[in-house]
């Protein structure tokens, strides 16, 4: 398999496998901005109606076919948009095929052994991987960091807040969505369903700040639950402690007309608190707020011009012409690690059938 470079001069060619929402409300959206760097040039889907419909609105190749894309010499980067269970054998398929750089939708991985196979094969071949959770690619995070000086040794109490309306109401603000699964009414009388409902809003929701959260977390090794709550429809809210740490996850998705995502690290005399854009609008990015010196400081960064997945592609793209030094595989690997183990954490303390109340739409 070739690993050649696309003239400097020549966008990069991009592979999309997995044509659902994402791809339709997200991704072409952001490359429909970045024309100059990149150019859809094959979308698979294993439904062929979806494939070809979403092709046909970028001019690209439809199929349904993994192993053509791969083999398709226009394509140079791979983005993999398929459901969670297909991605790291799809990651690793892009690696294997000798593609430039792949980005893969979170999570890359859904278990500690899949992320294993998908580093050893990452290091063999040298291919970079970019795991789009968008929000460590965002413009304003990523002053902040440059920003935060000793911050992060400082902080003890660490925020996610999420409140968001359903994605569908994105999607359709965004684009025509093709075949979006029938929504049903989940069982919560089922402890089984509440615990996939919590380990989703972990692995789905959640884990586009959780390698914020790790940043800020030093002594991750060591977490306990303190409190695990199911809310309804769609949310969860988790305190987790570590020995210097407090963490709380919280995300409703409801009817709301106005959605807020918010990360806070919080230290005695100063804070991080960052406002992101919710996922599916693309108007620019976060703005973070760093305050200091008990709060008689304050510096705000952004908004700037593009979001975290805008970003992201920038990123793929900067990987792909070698001008910009791969992250390590192992950071991929230990934000997955820092997920799965809060994910687990959760479940196992989700509230058992016989304590299950029922208040506000709140599980406890
Ligand atoms: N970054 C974000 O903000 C964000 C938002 C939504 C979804 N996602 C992620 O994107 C991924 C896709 O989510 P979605 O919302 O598009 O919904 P989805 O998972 O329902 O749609 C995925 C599409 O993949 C197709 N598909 C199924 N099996 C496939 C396979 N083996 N190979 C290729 N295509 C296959 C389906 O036909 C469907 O069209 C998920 O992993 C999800 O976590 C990320």
């Amino acid at each position: 398999m070739s690993h050649d470079t696309a003239p400097a001069d020549r966008p990069l060619g991009v592979g999309i496998l997995g044509a659902g929402p994402v791809t339709q409300a997200i991704h072409l959206p952001a490359l429909a901005r970045l024309q100059d760097i990149l150019e859809v040039r094959h979308i698979m889907d294993v439904d062929p109606a979806v494939a070809s419909s979403v092709a046909a609105r970028v001019g690209a190749t439809a199929g349904t076919s993994m192993d053509a894309l791969m083999n398709d010499p226009a394509v140079d980067v791979v983005a993999i948009c398929s459901p969670h269970q297909f991605h790291a054998d799809q990651v690793i398929a892009a690696c294997r095929a000798g593609k430039q750089a792949v980005l893969c939708e979170k999570p890359f991985a859904m278990n500690a052994g899949e992320a294993a196979r998908i580093s050893a094969v990452s290091s063999e071949t040298g291919v970079p991987i970019v795991v789009g959770a968008m929000h460590t690619f965002d413009p304003g995070w990523l002053a902040a960091e440059q920003n935060w000086g000793d911050l992060p040794e400082q902080v003890h109490t660490i925020r996610s807040s999420i409140v968001l309306p359903p994605n569908a109401r994105f999607e359709d603000f965004a684009t025509e969505i093709l075949t979006r699964p029938a929504a049903g009414e989940p069982n919560y009388s089922d402890i089984n369903v509440i615990k996939n409902a919590l380990r989703g809003g972990i692995m789905g929701l959640a884990i586009h700040d959780l390698p914020l959260v790790r940043r800020f977390t030093p002594d991750f090794a060591d977490i306990e639950v303190l409190q695990v709550l199911h809310v309804r429809p769609f949310g969860y809210a988790v305190s987790l402690r570590t020995p210097t740490r407090v963490i709380e996850l919280r995300a409703v998705m409801n009817s709301t007309w106005k959605p807020e995502w918010t990360f806070e690290a919080i230290a005695d005399d100063a804070a991080l608190h960052i406002d992101f854009t919710p996922s599916y609008v693309q108007a620019g990015s976060a703005v973070a707020r760093l305050t200091s010196r008990g709060g008689s400081e304050t510096r705000t960064f952004g908004p700037y011009g593009h979001n975290g997945y805008e970003g992201e592609w920038r990123e793929l793209a900067e990987l792909a012409k070698g001008t910009r030094q791969a992250p390590s595989a192992q950071a991929l690997i230990d934000d997955l690690t820092f997920a799965l183990a809060i994910a687990d954490a959760t479940v196992d303390s989700a509230p058992g059938q016989a304590d299950t109340a029922e208040k506000a739409g709140v599980s406890a």
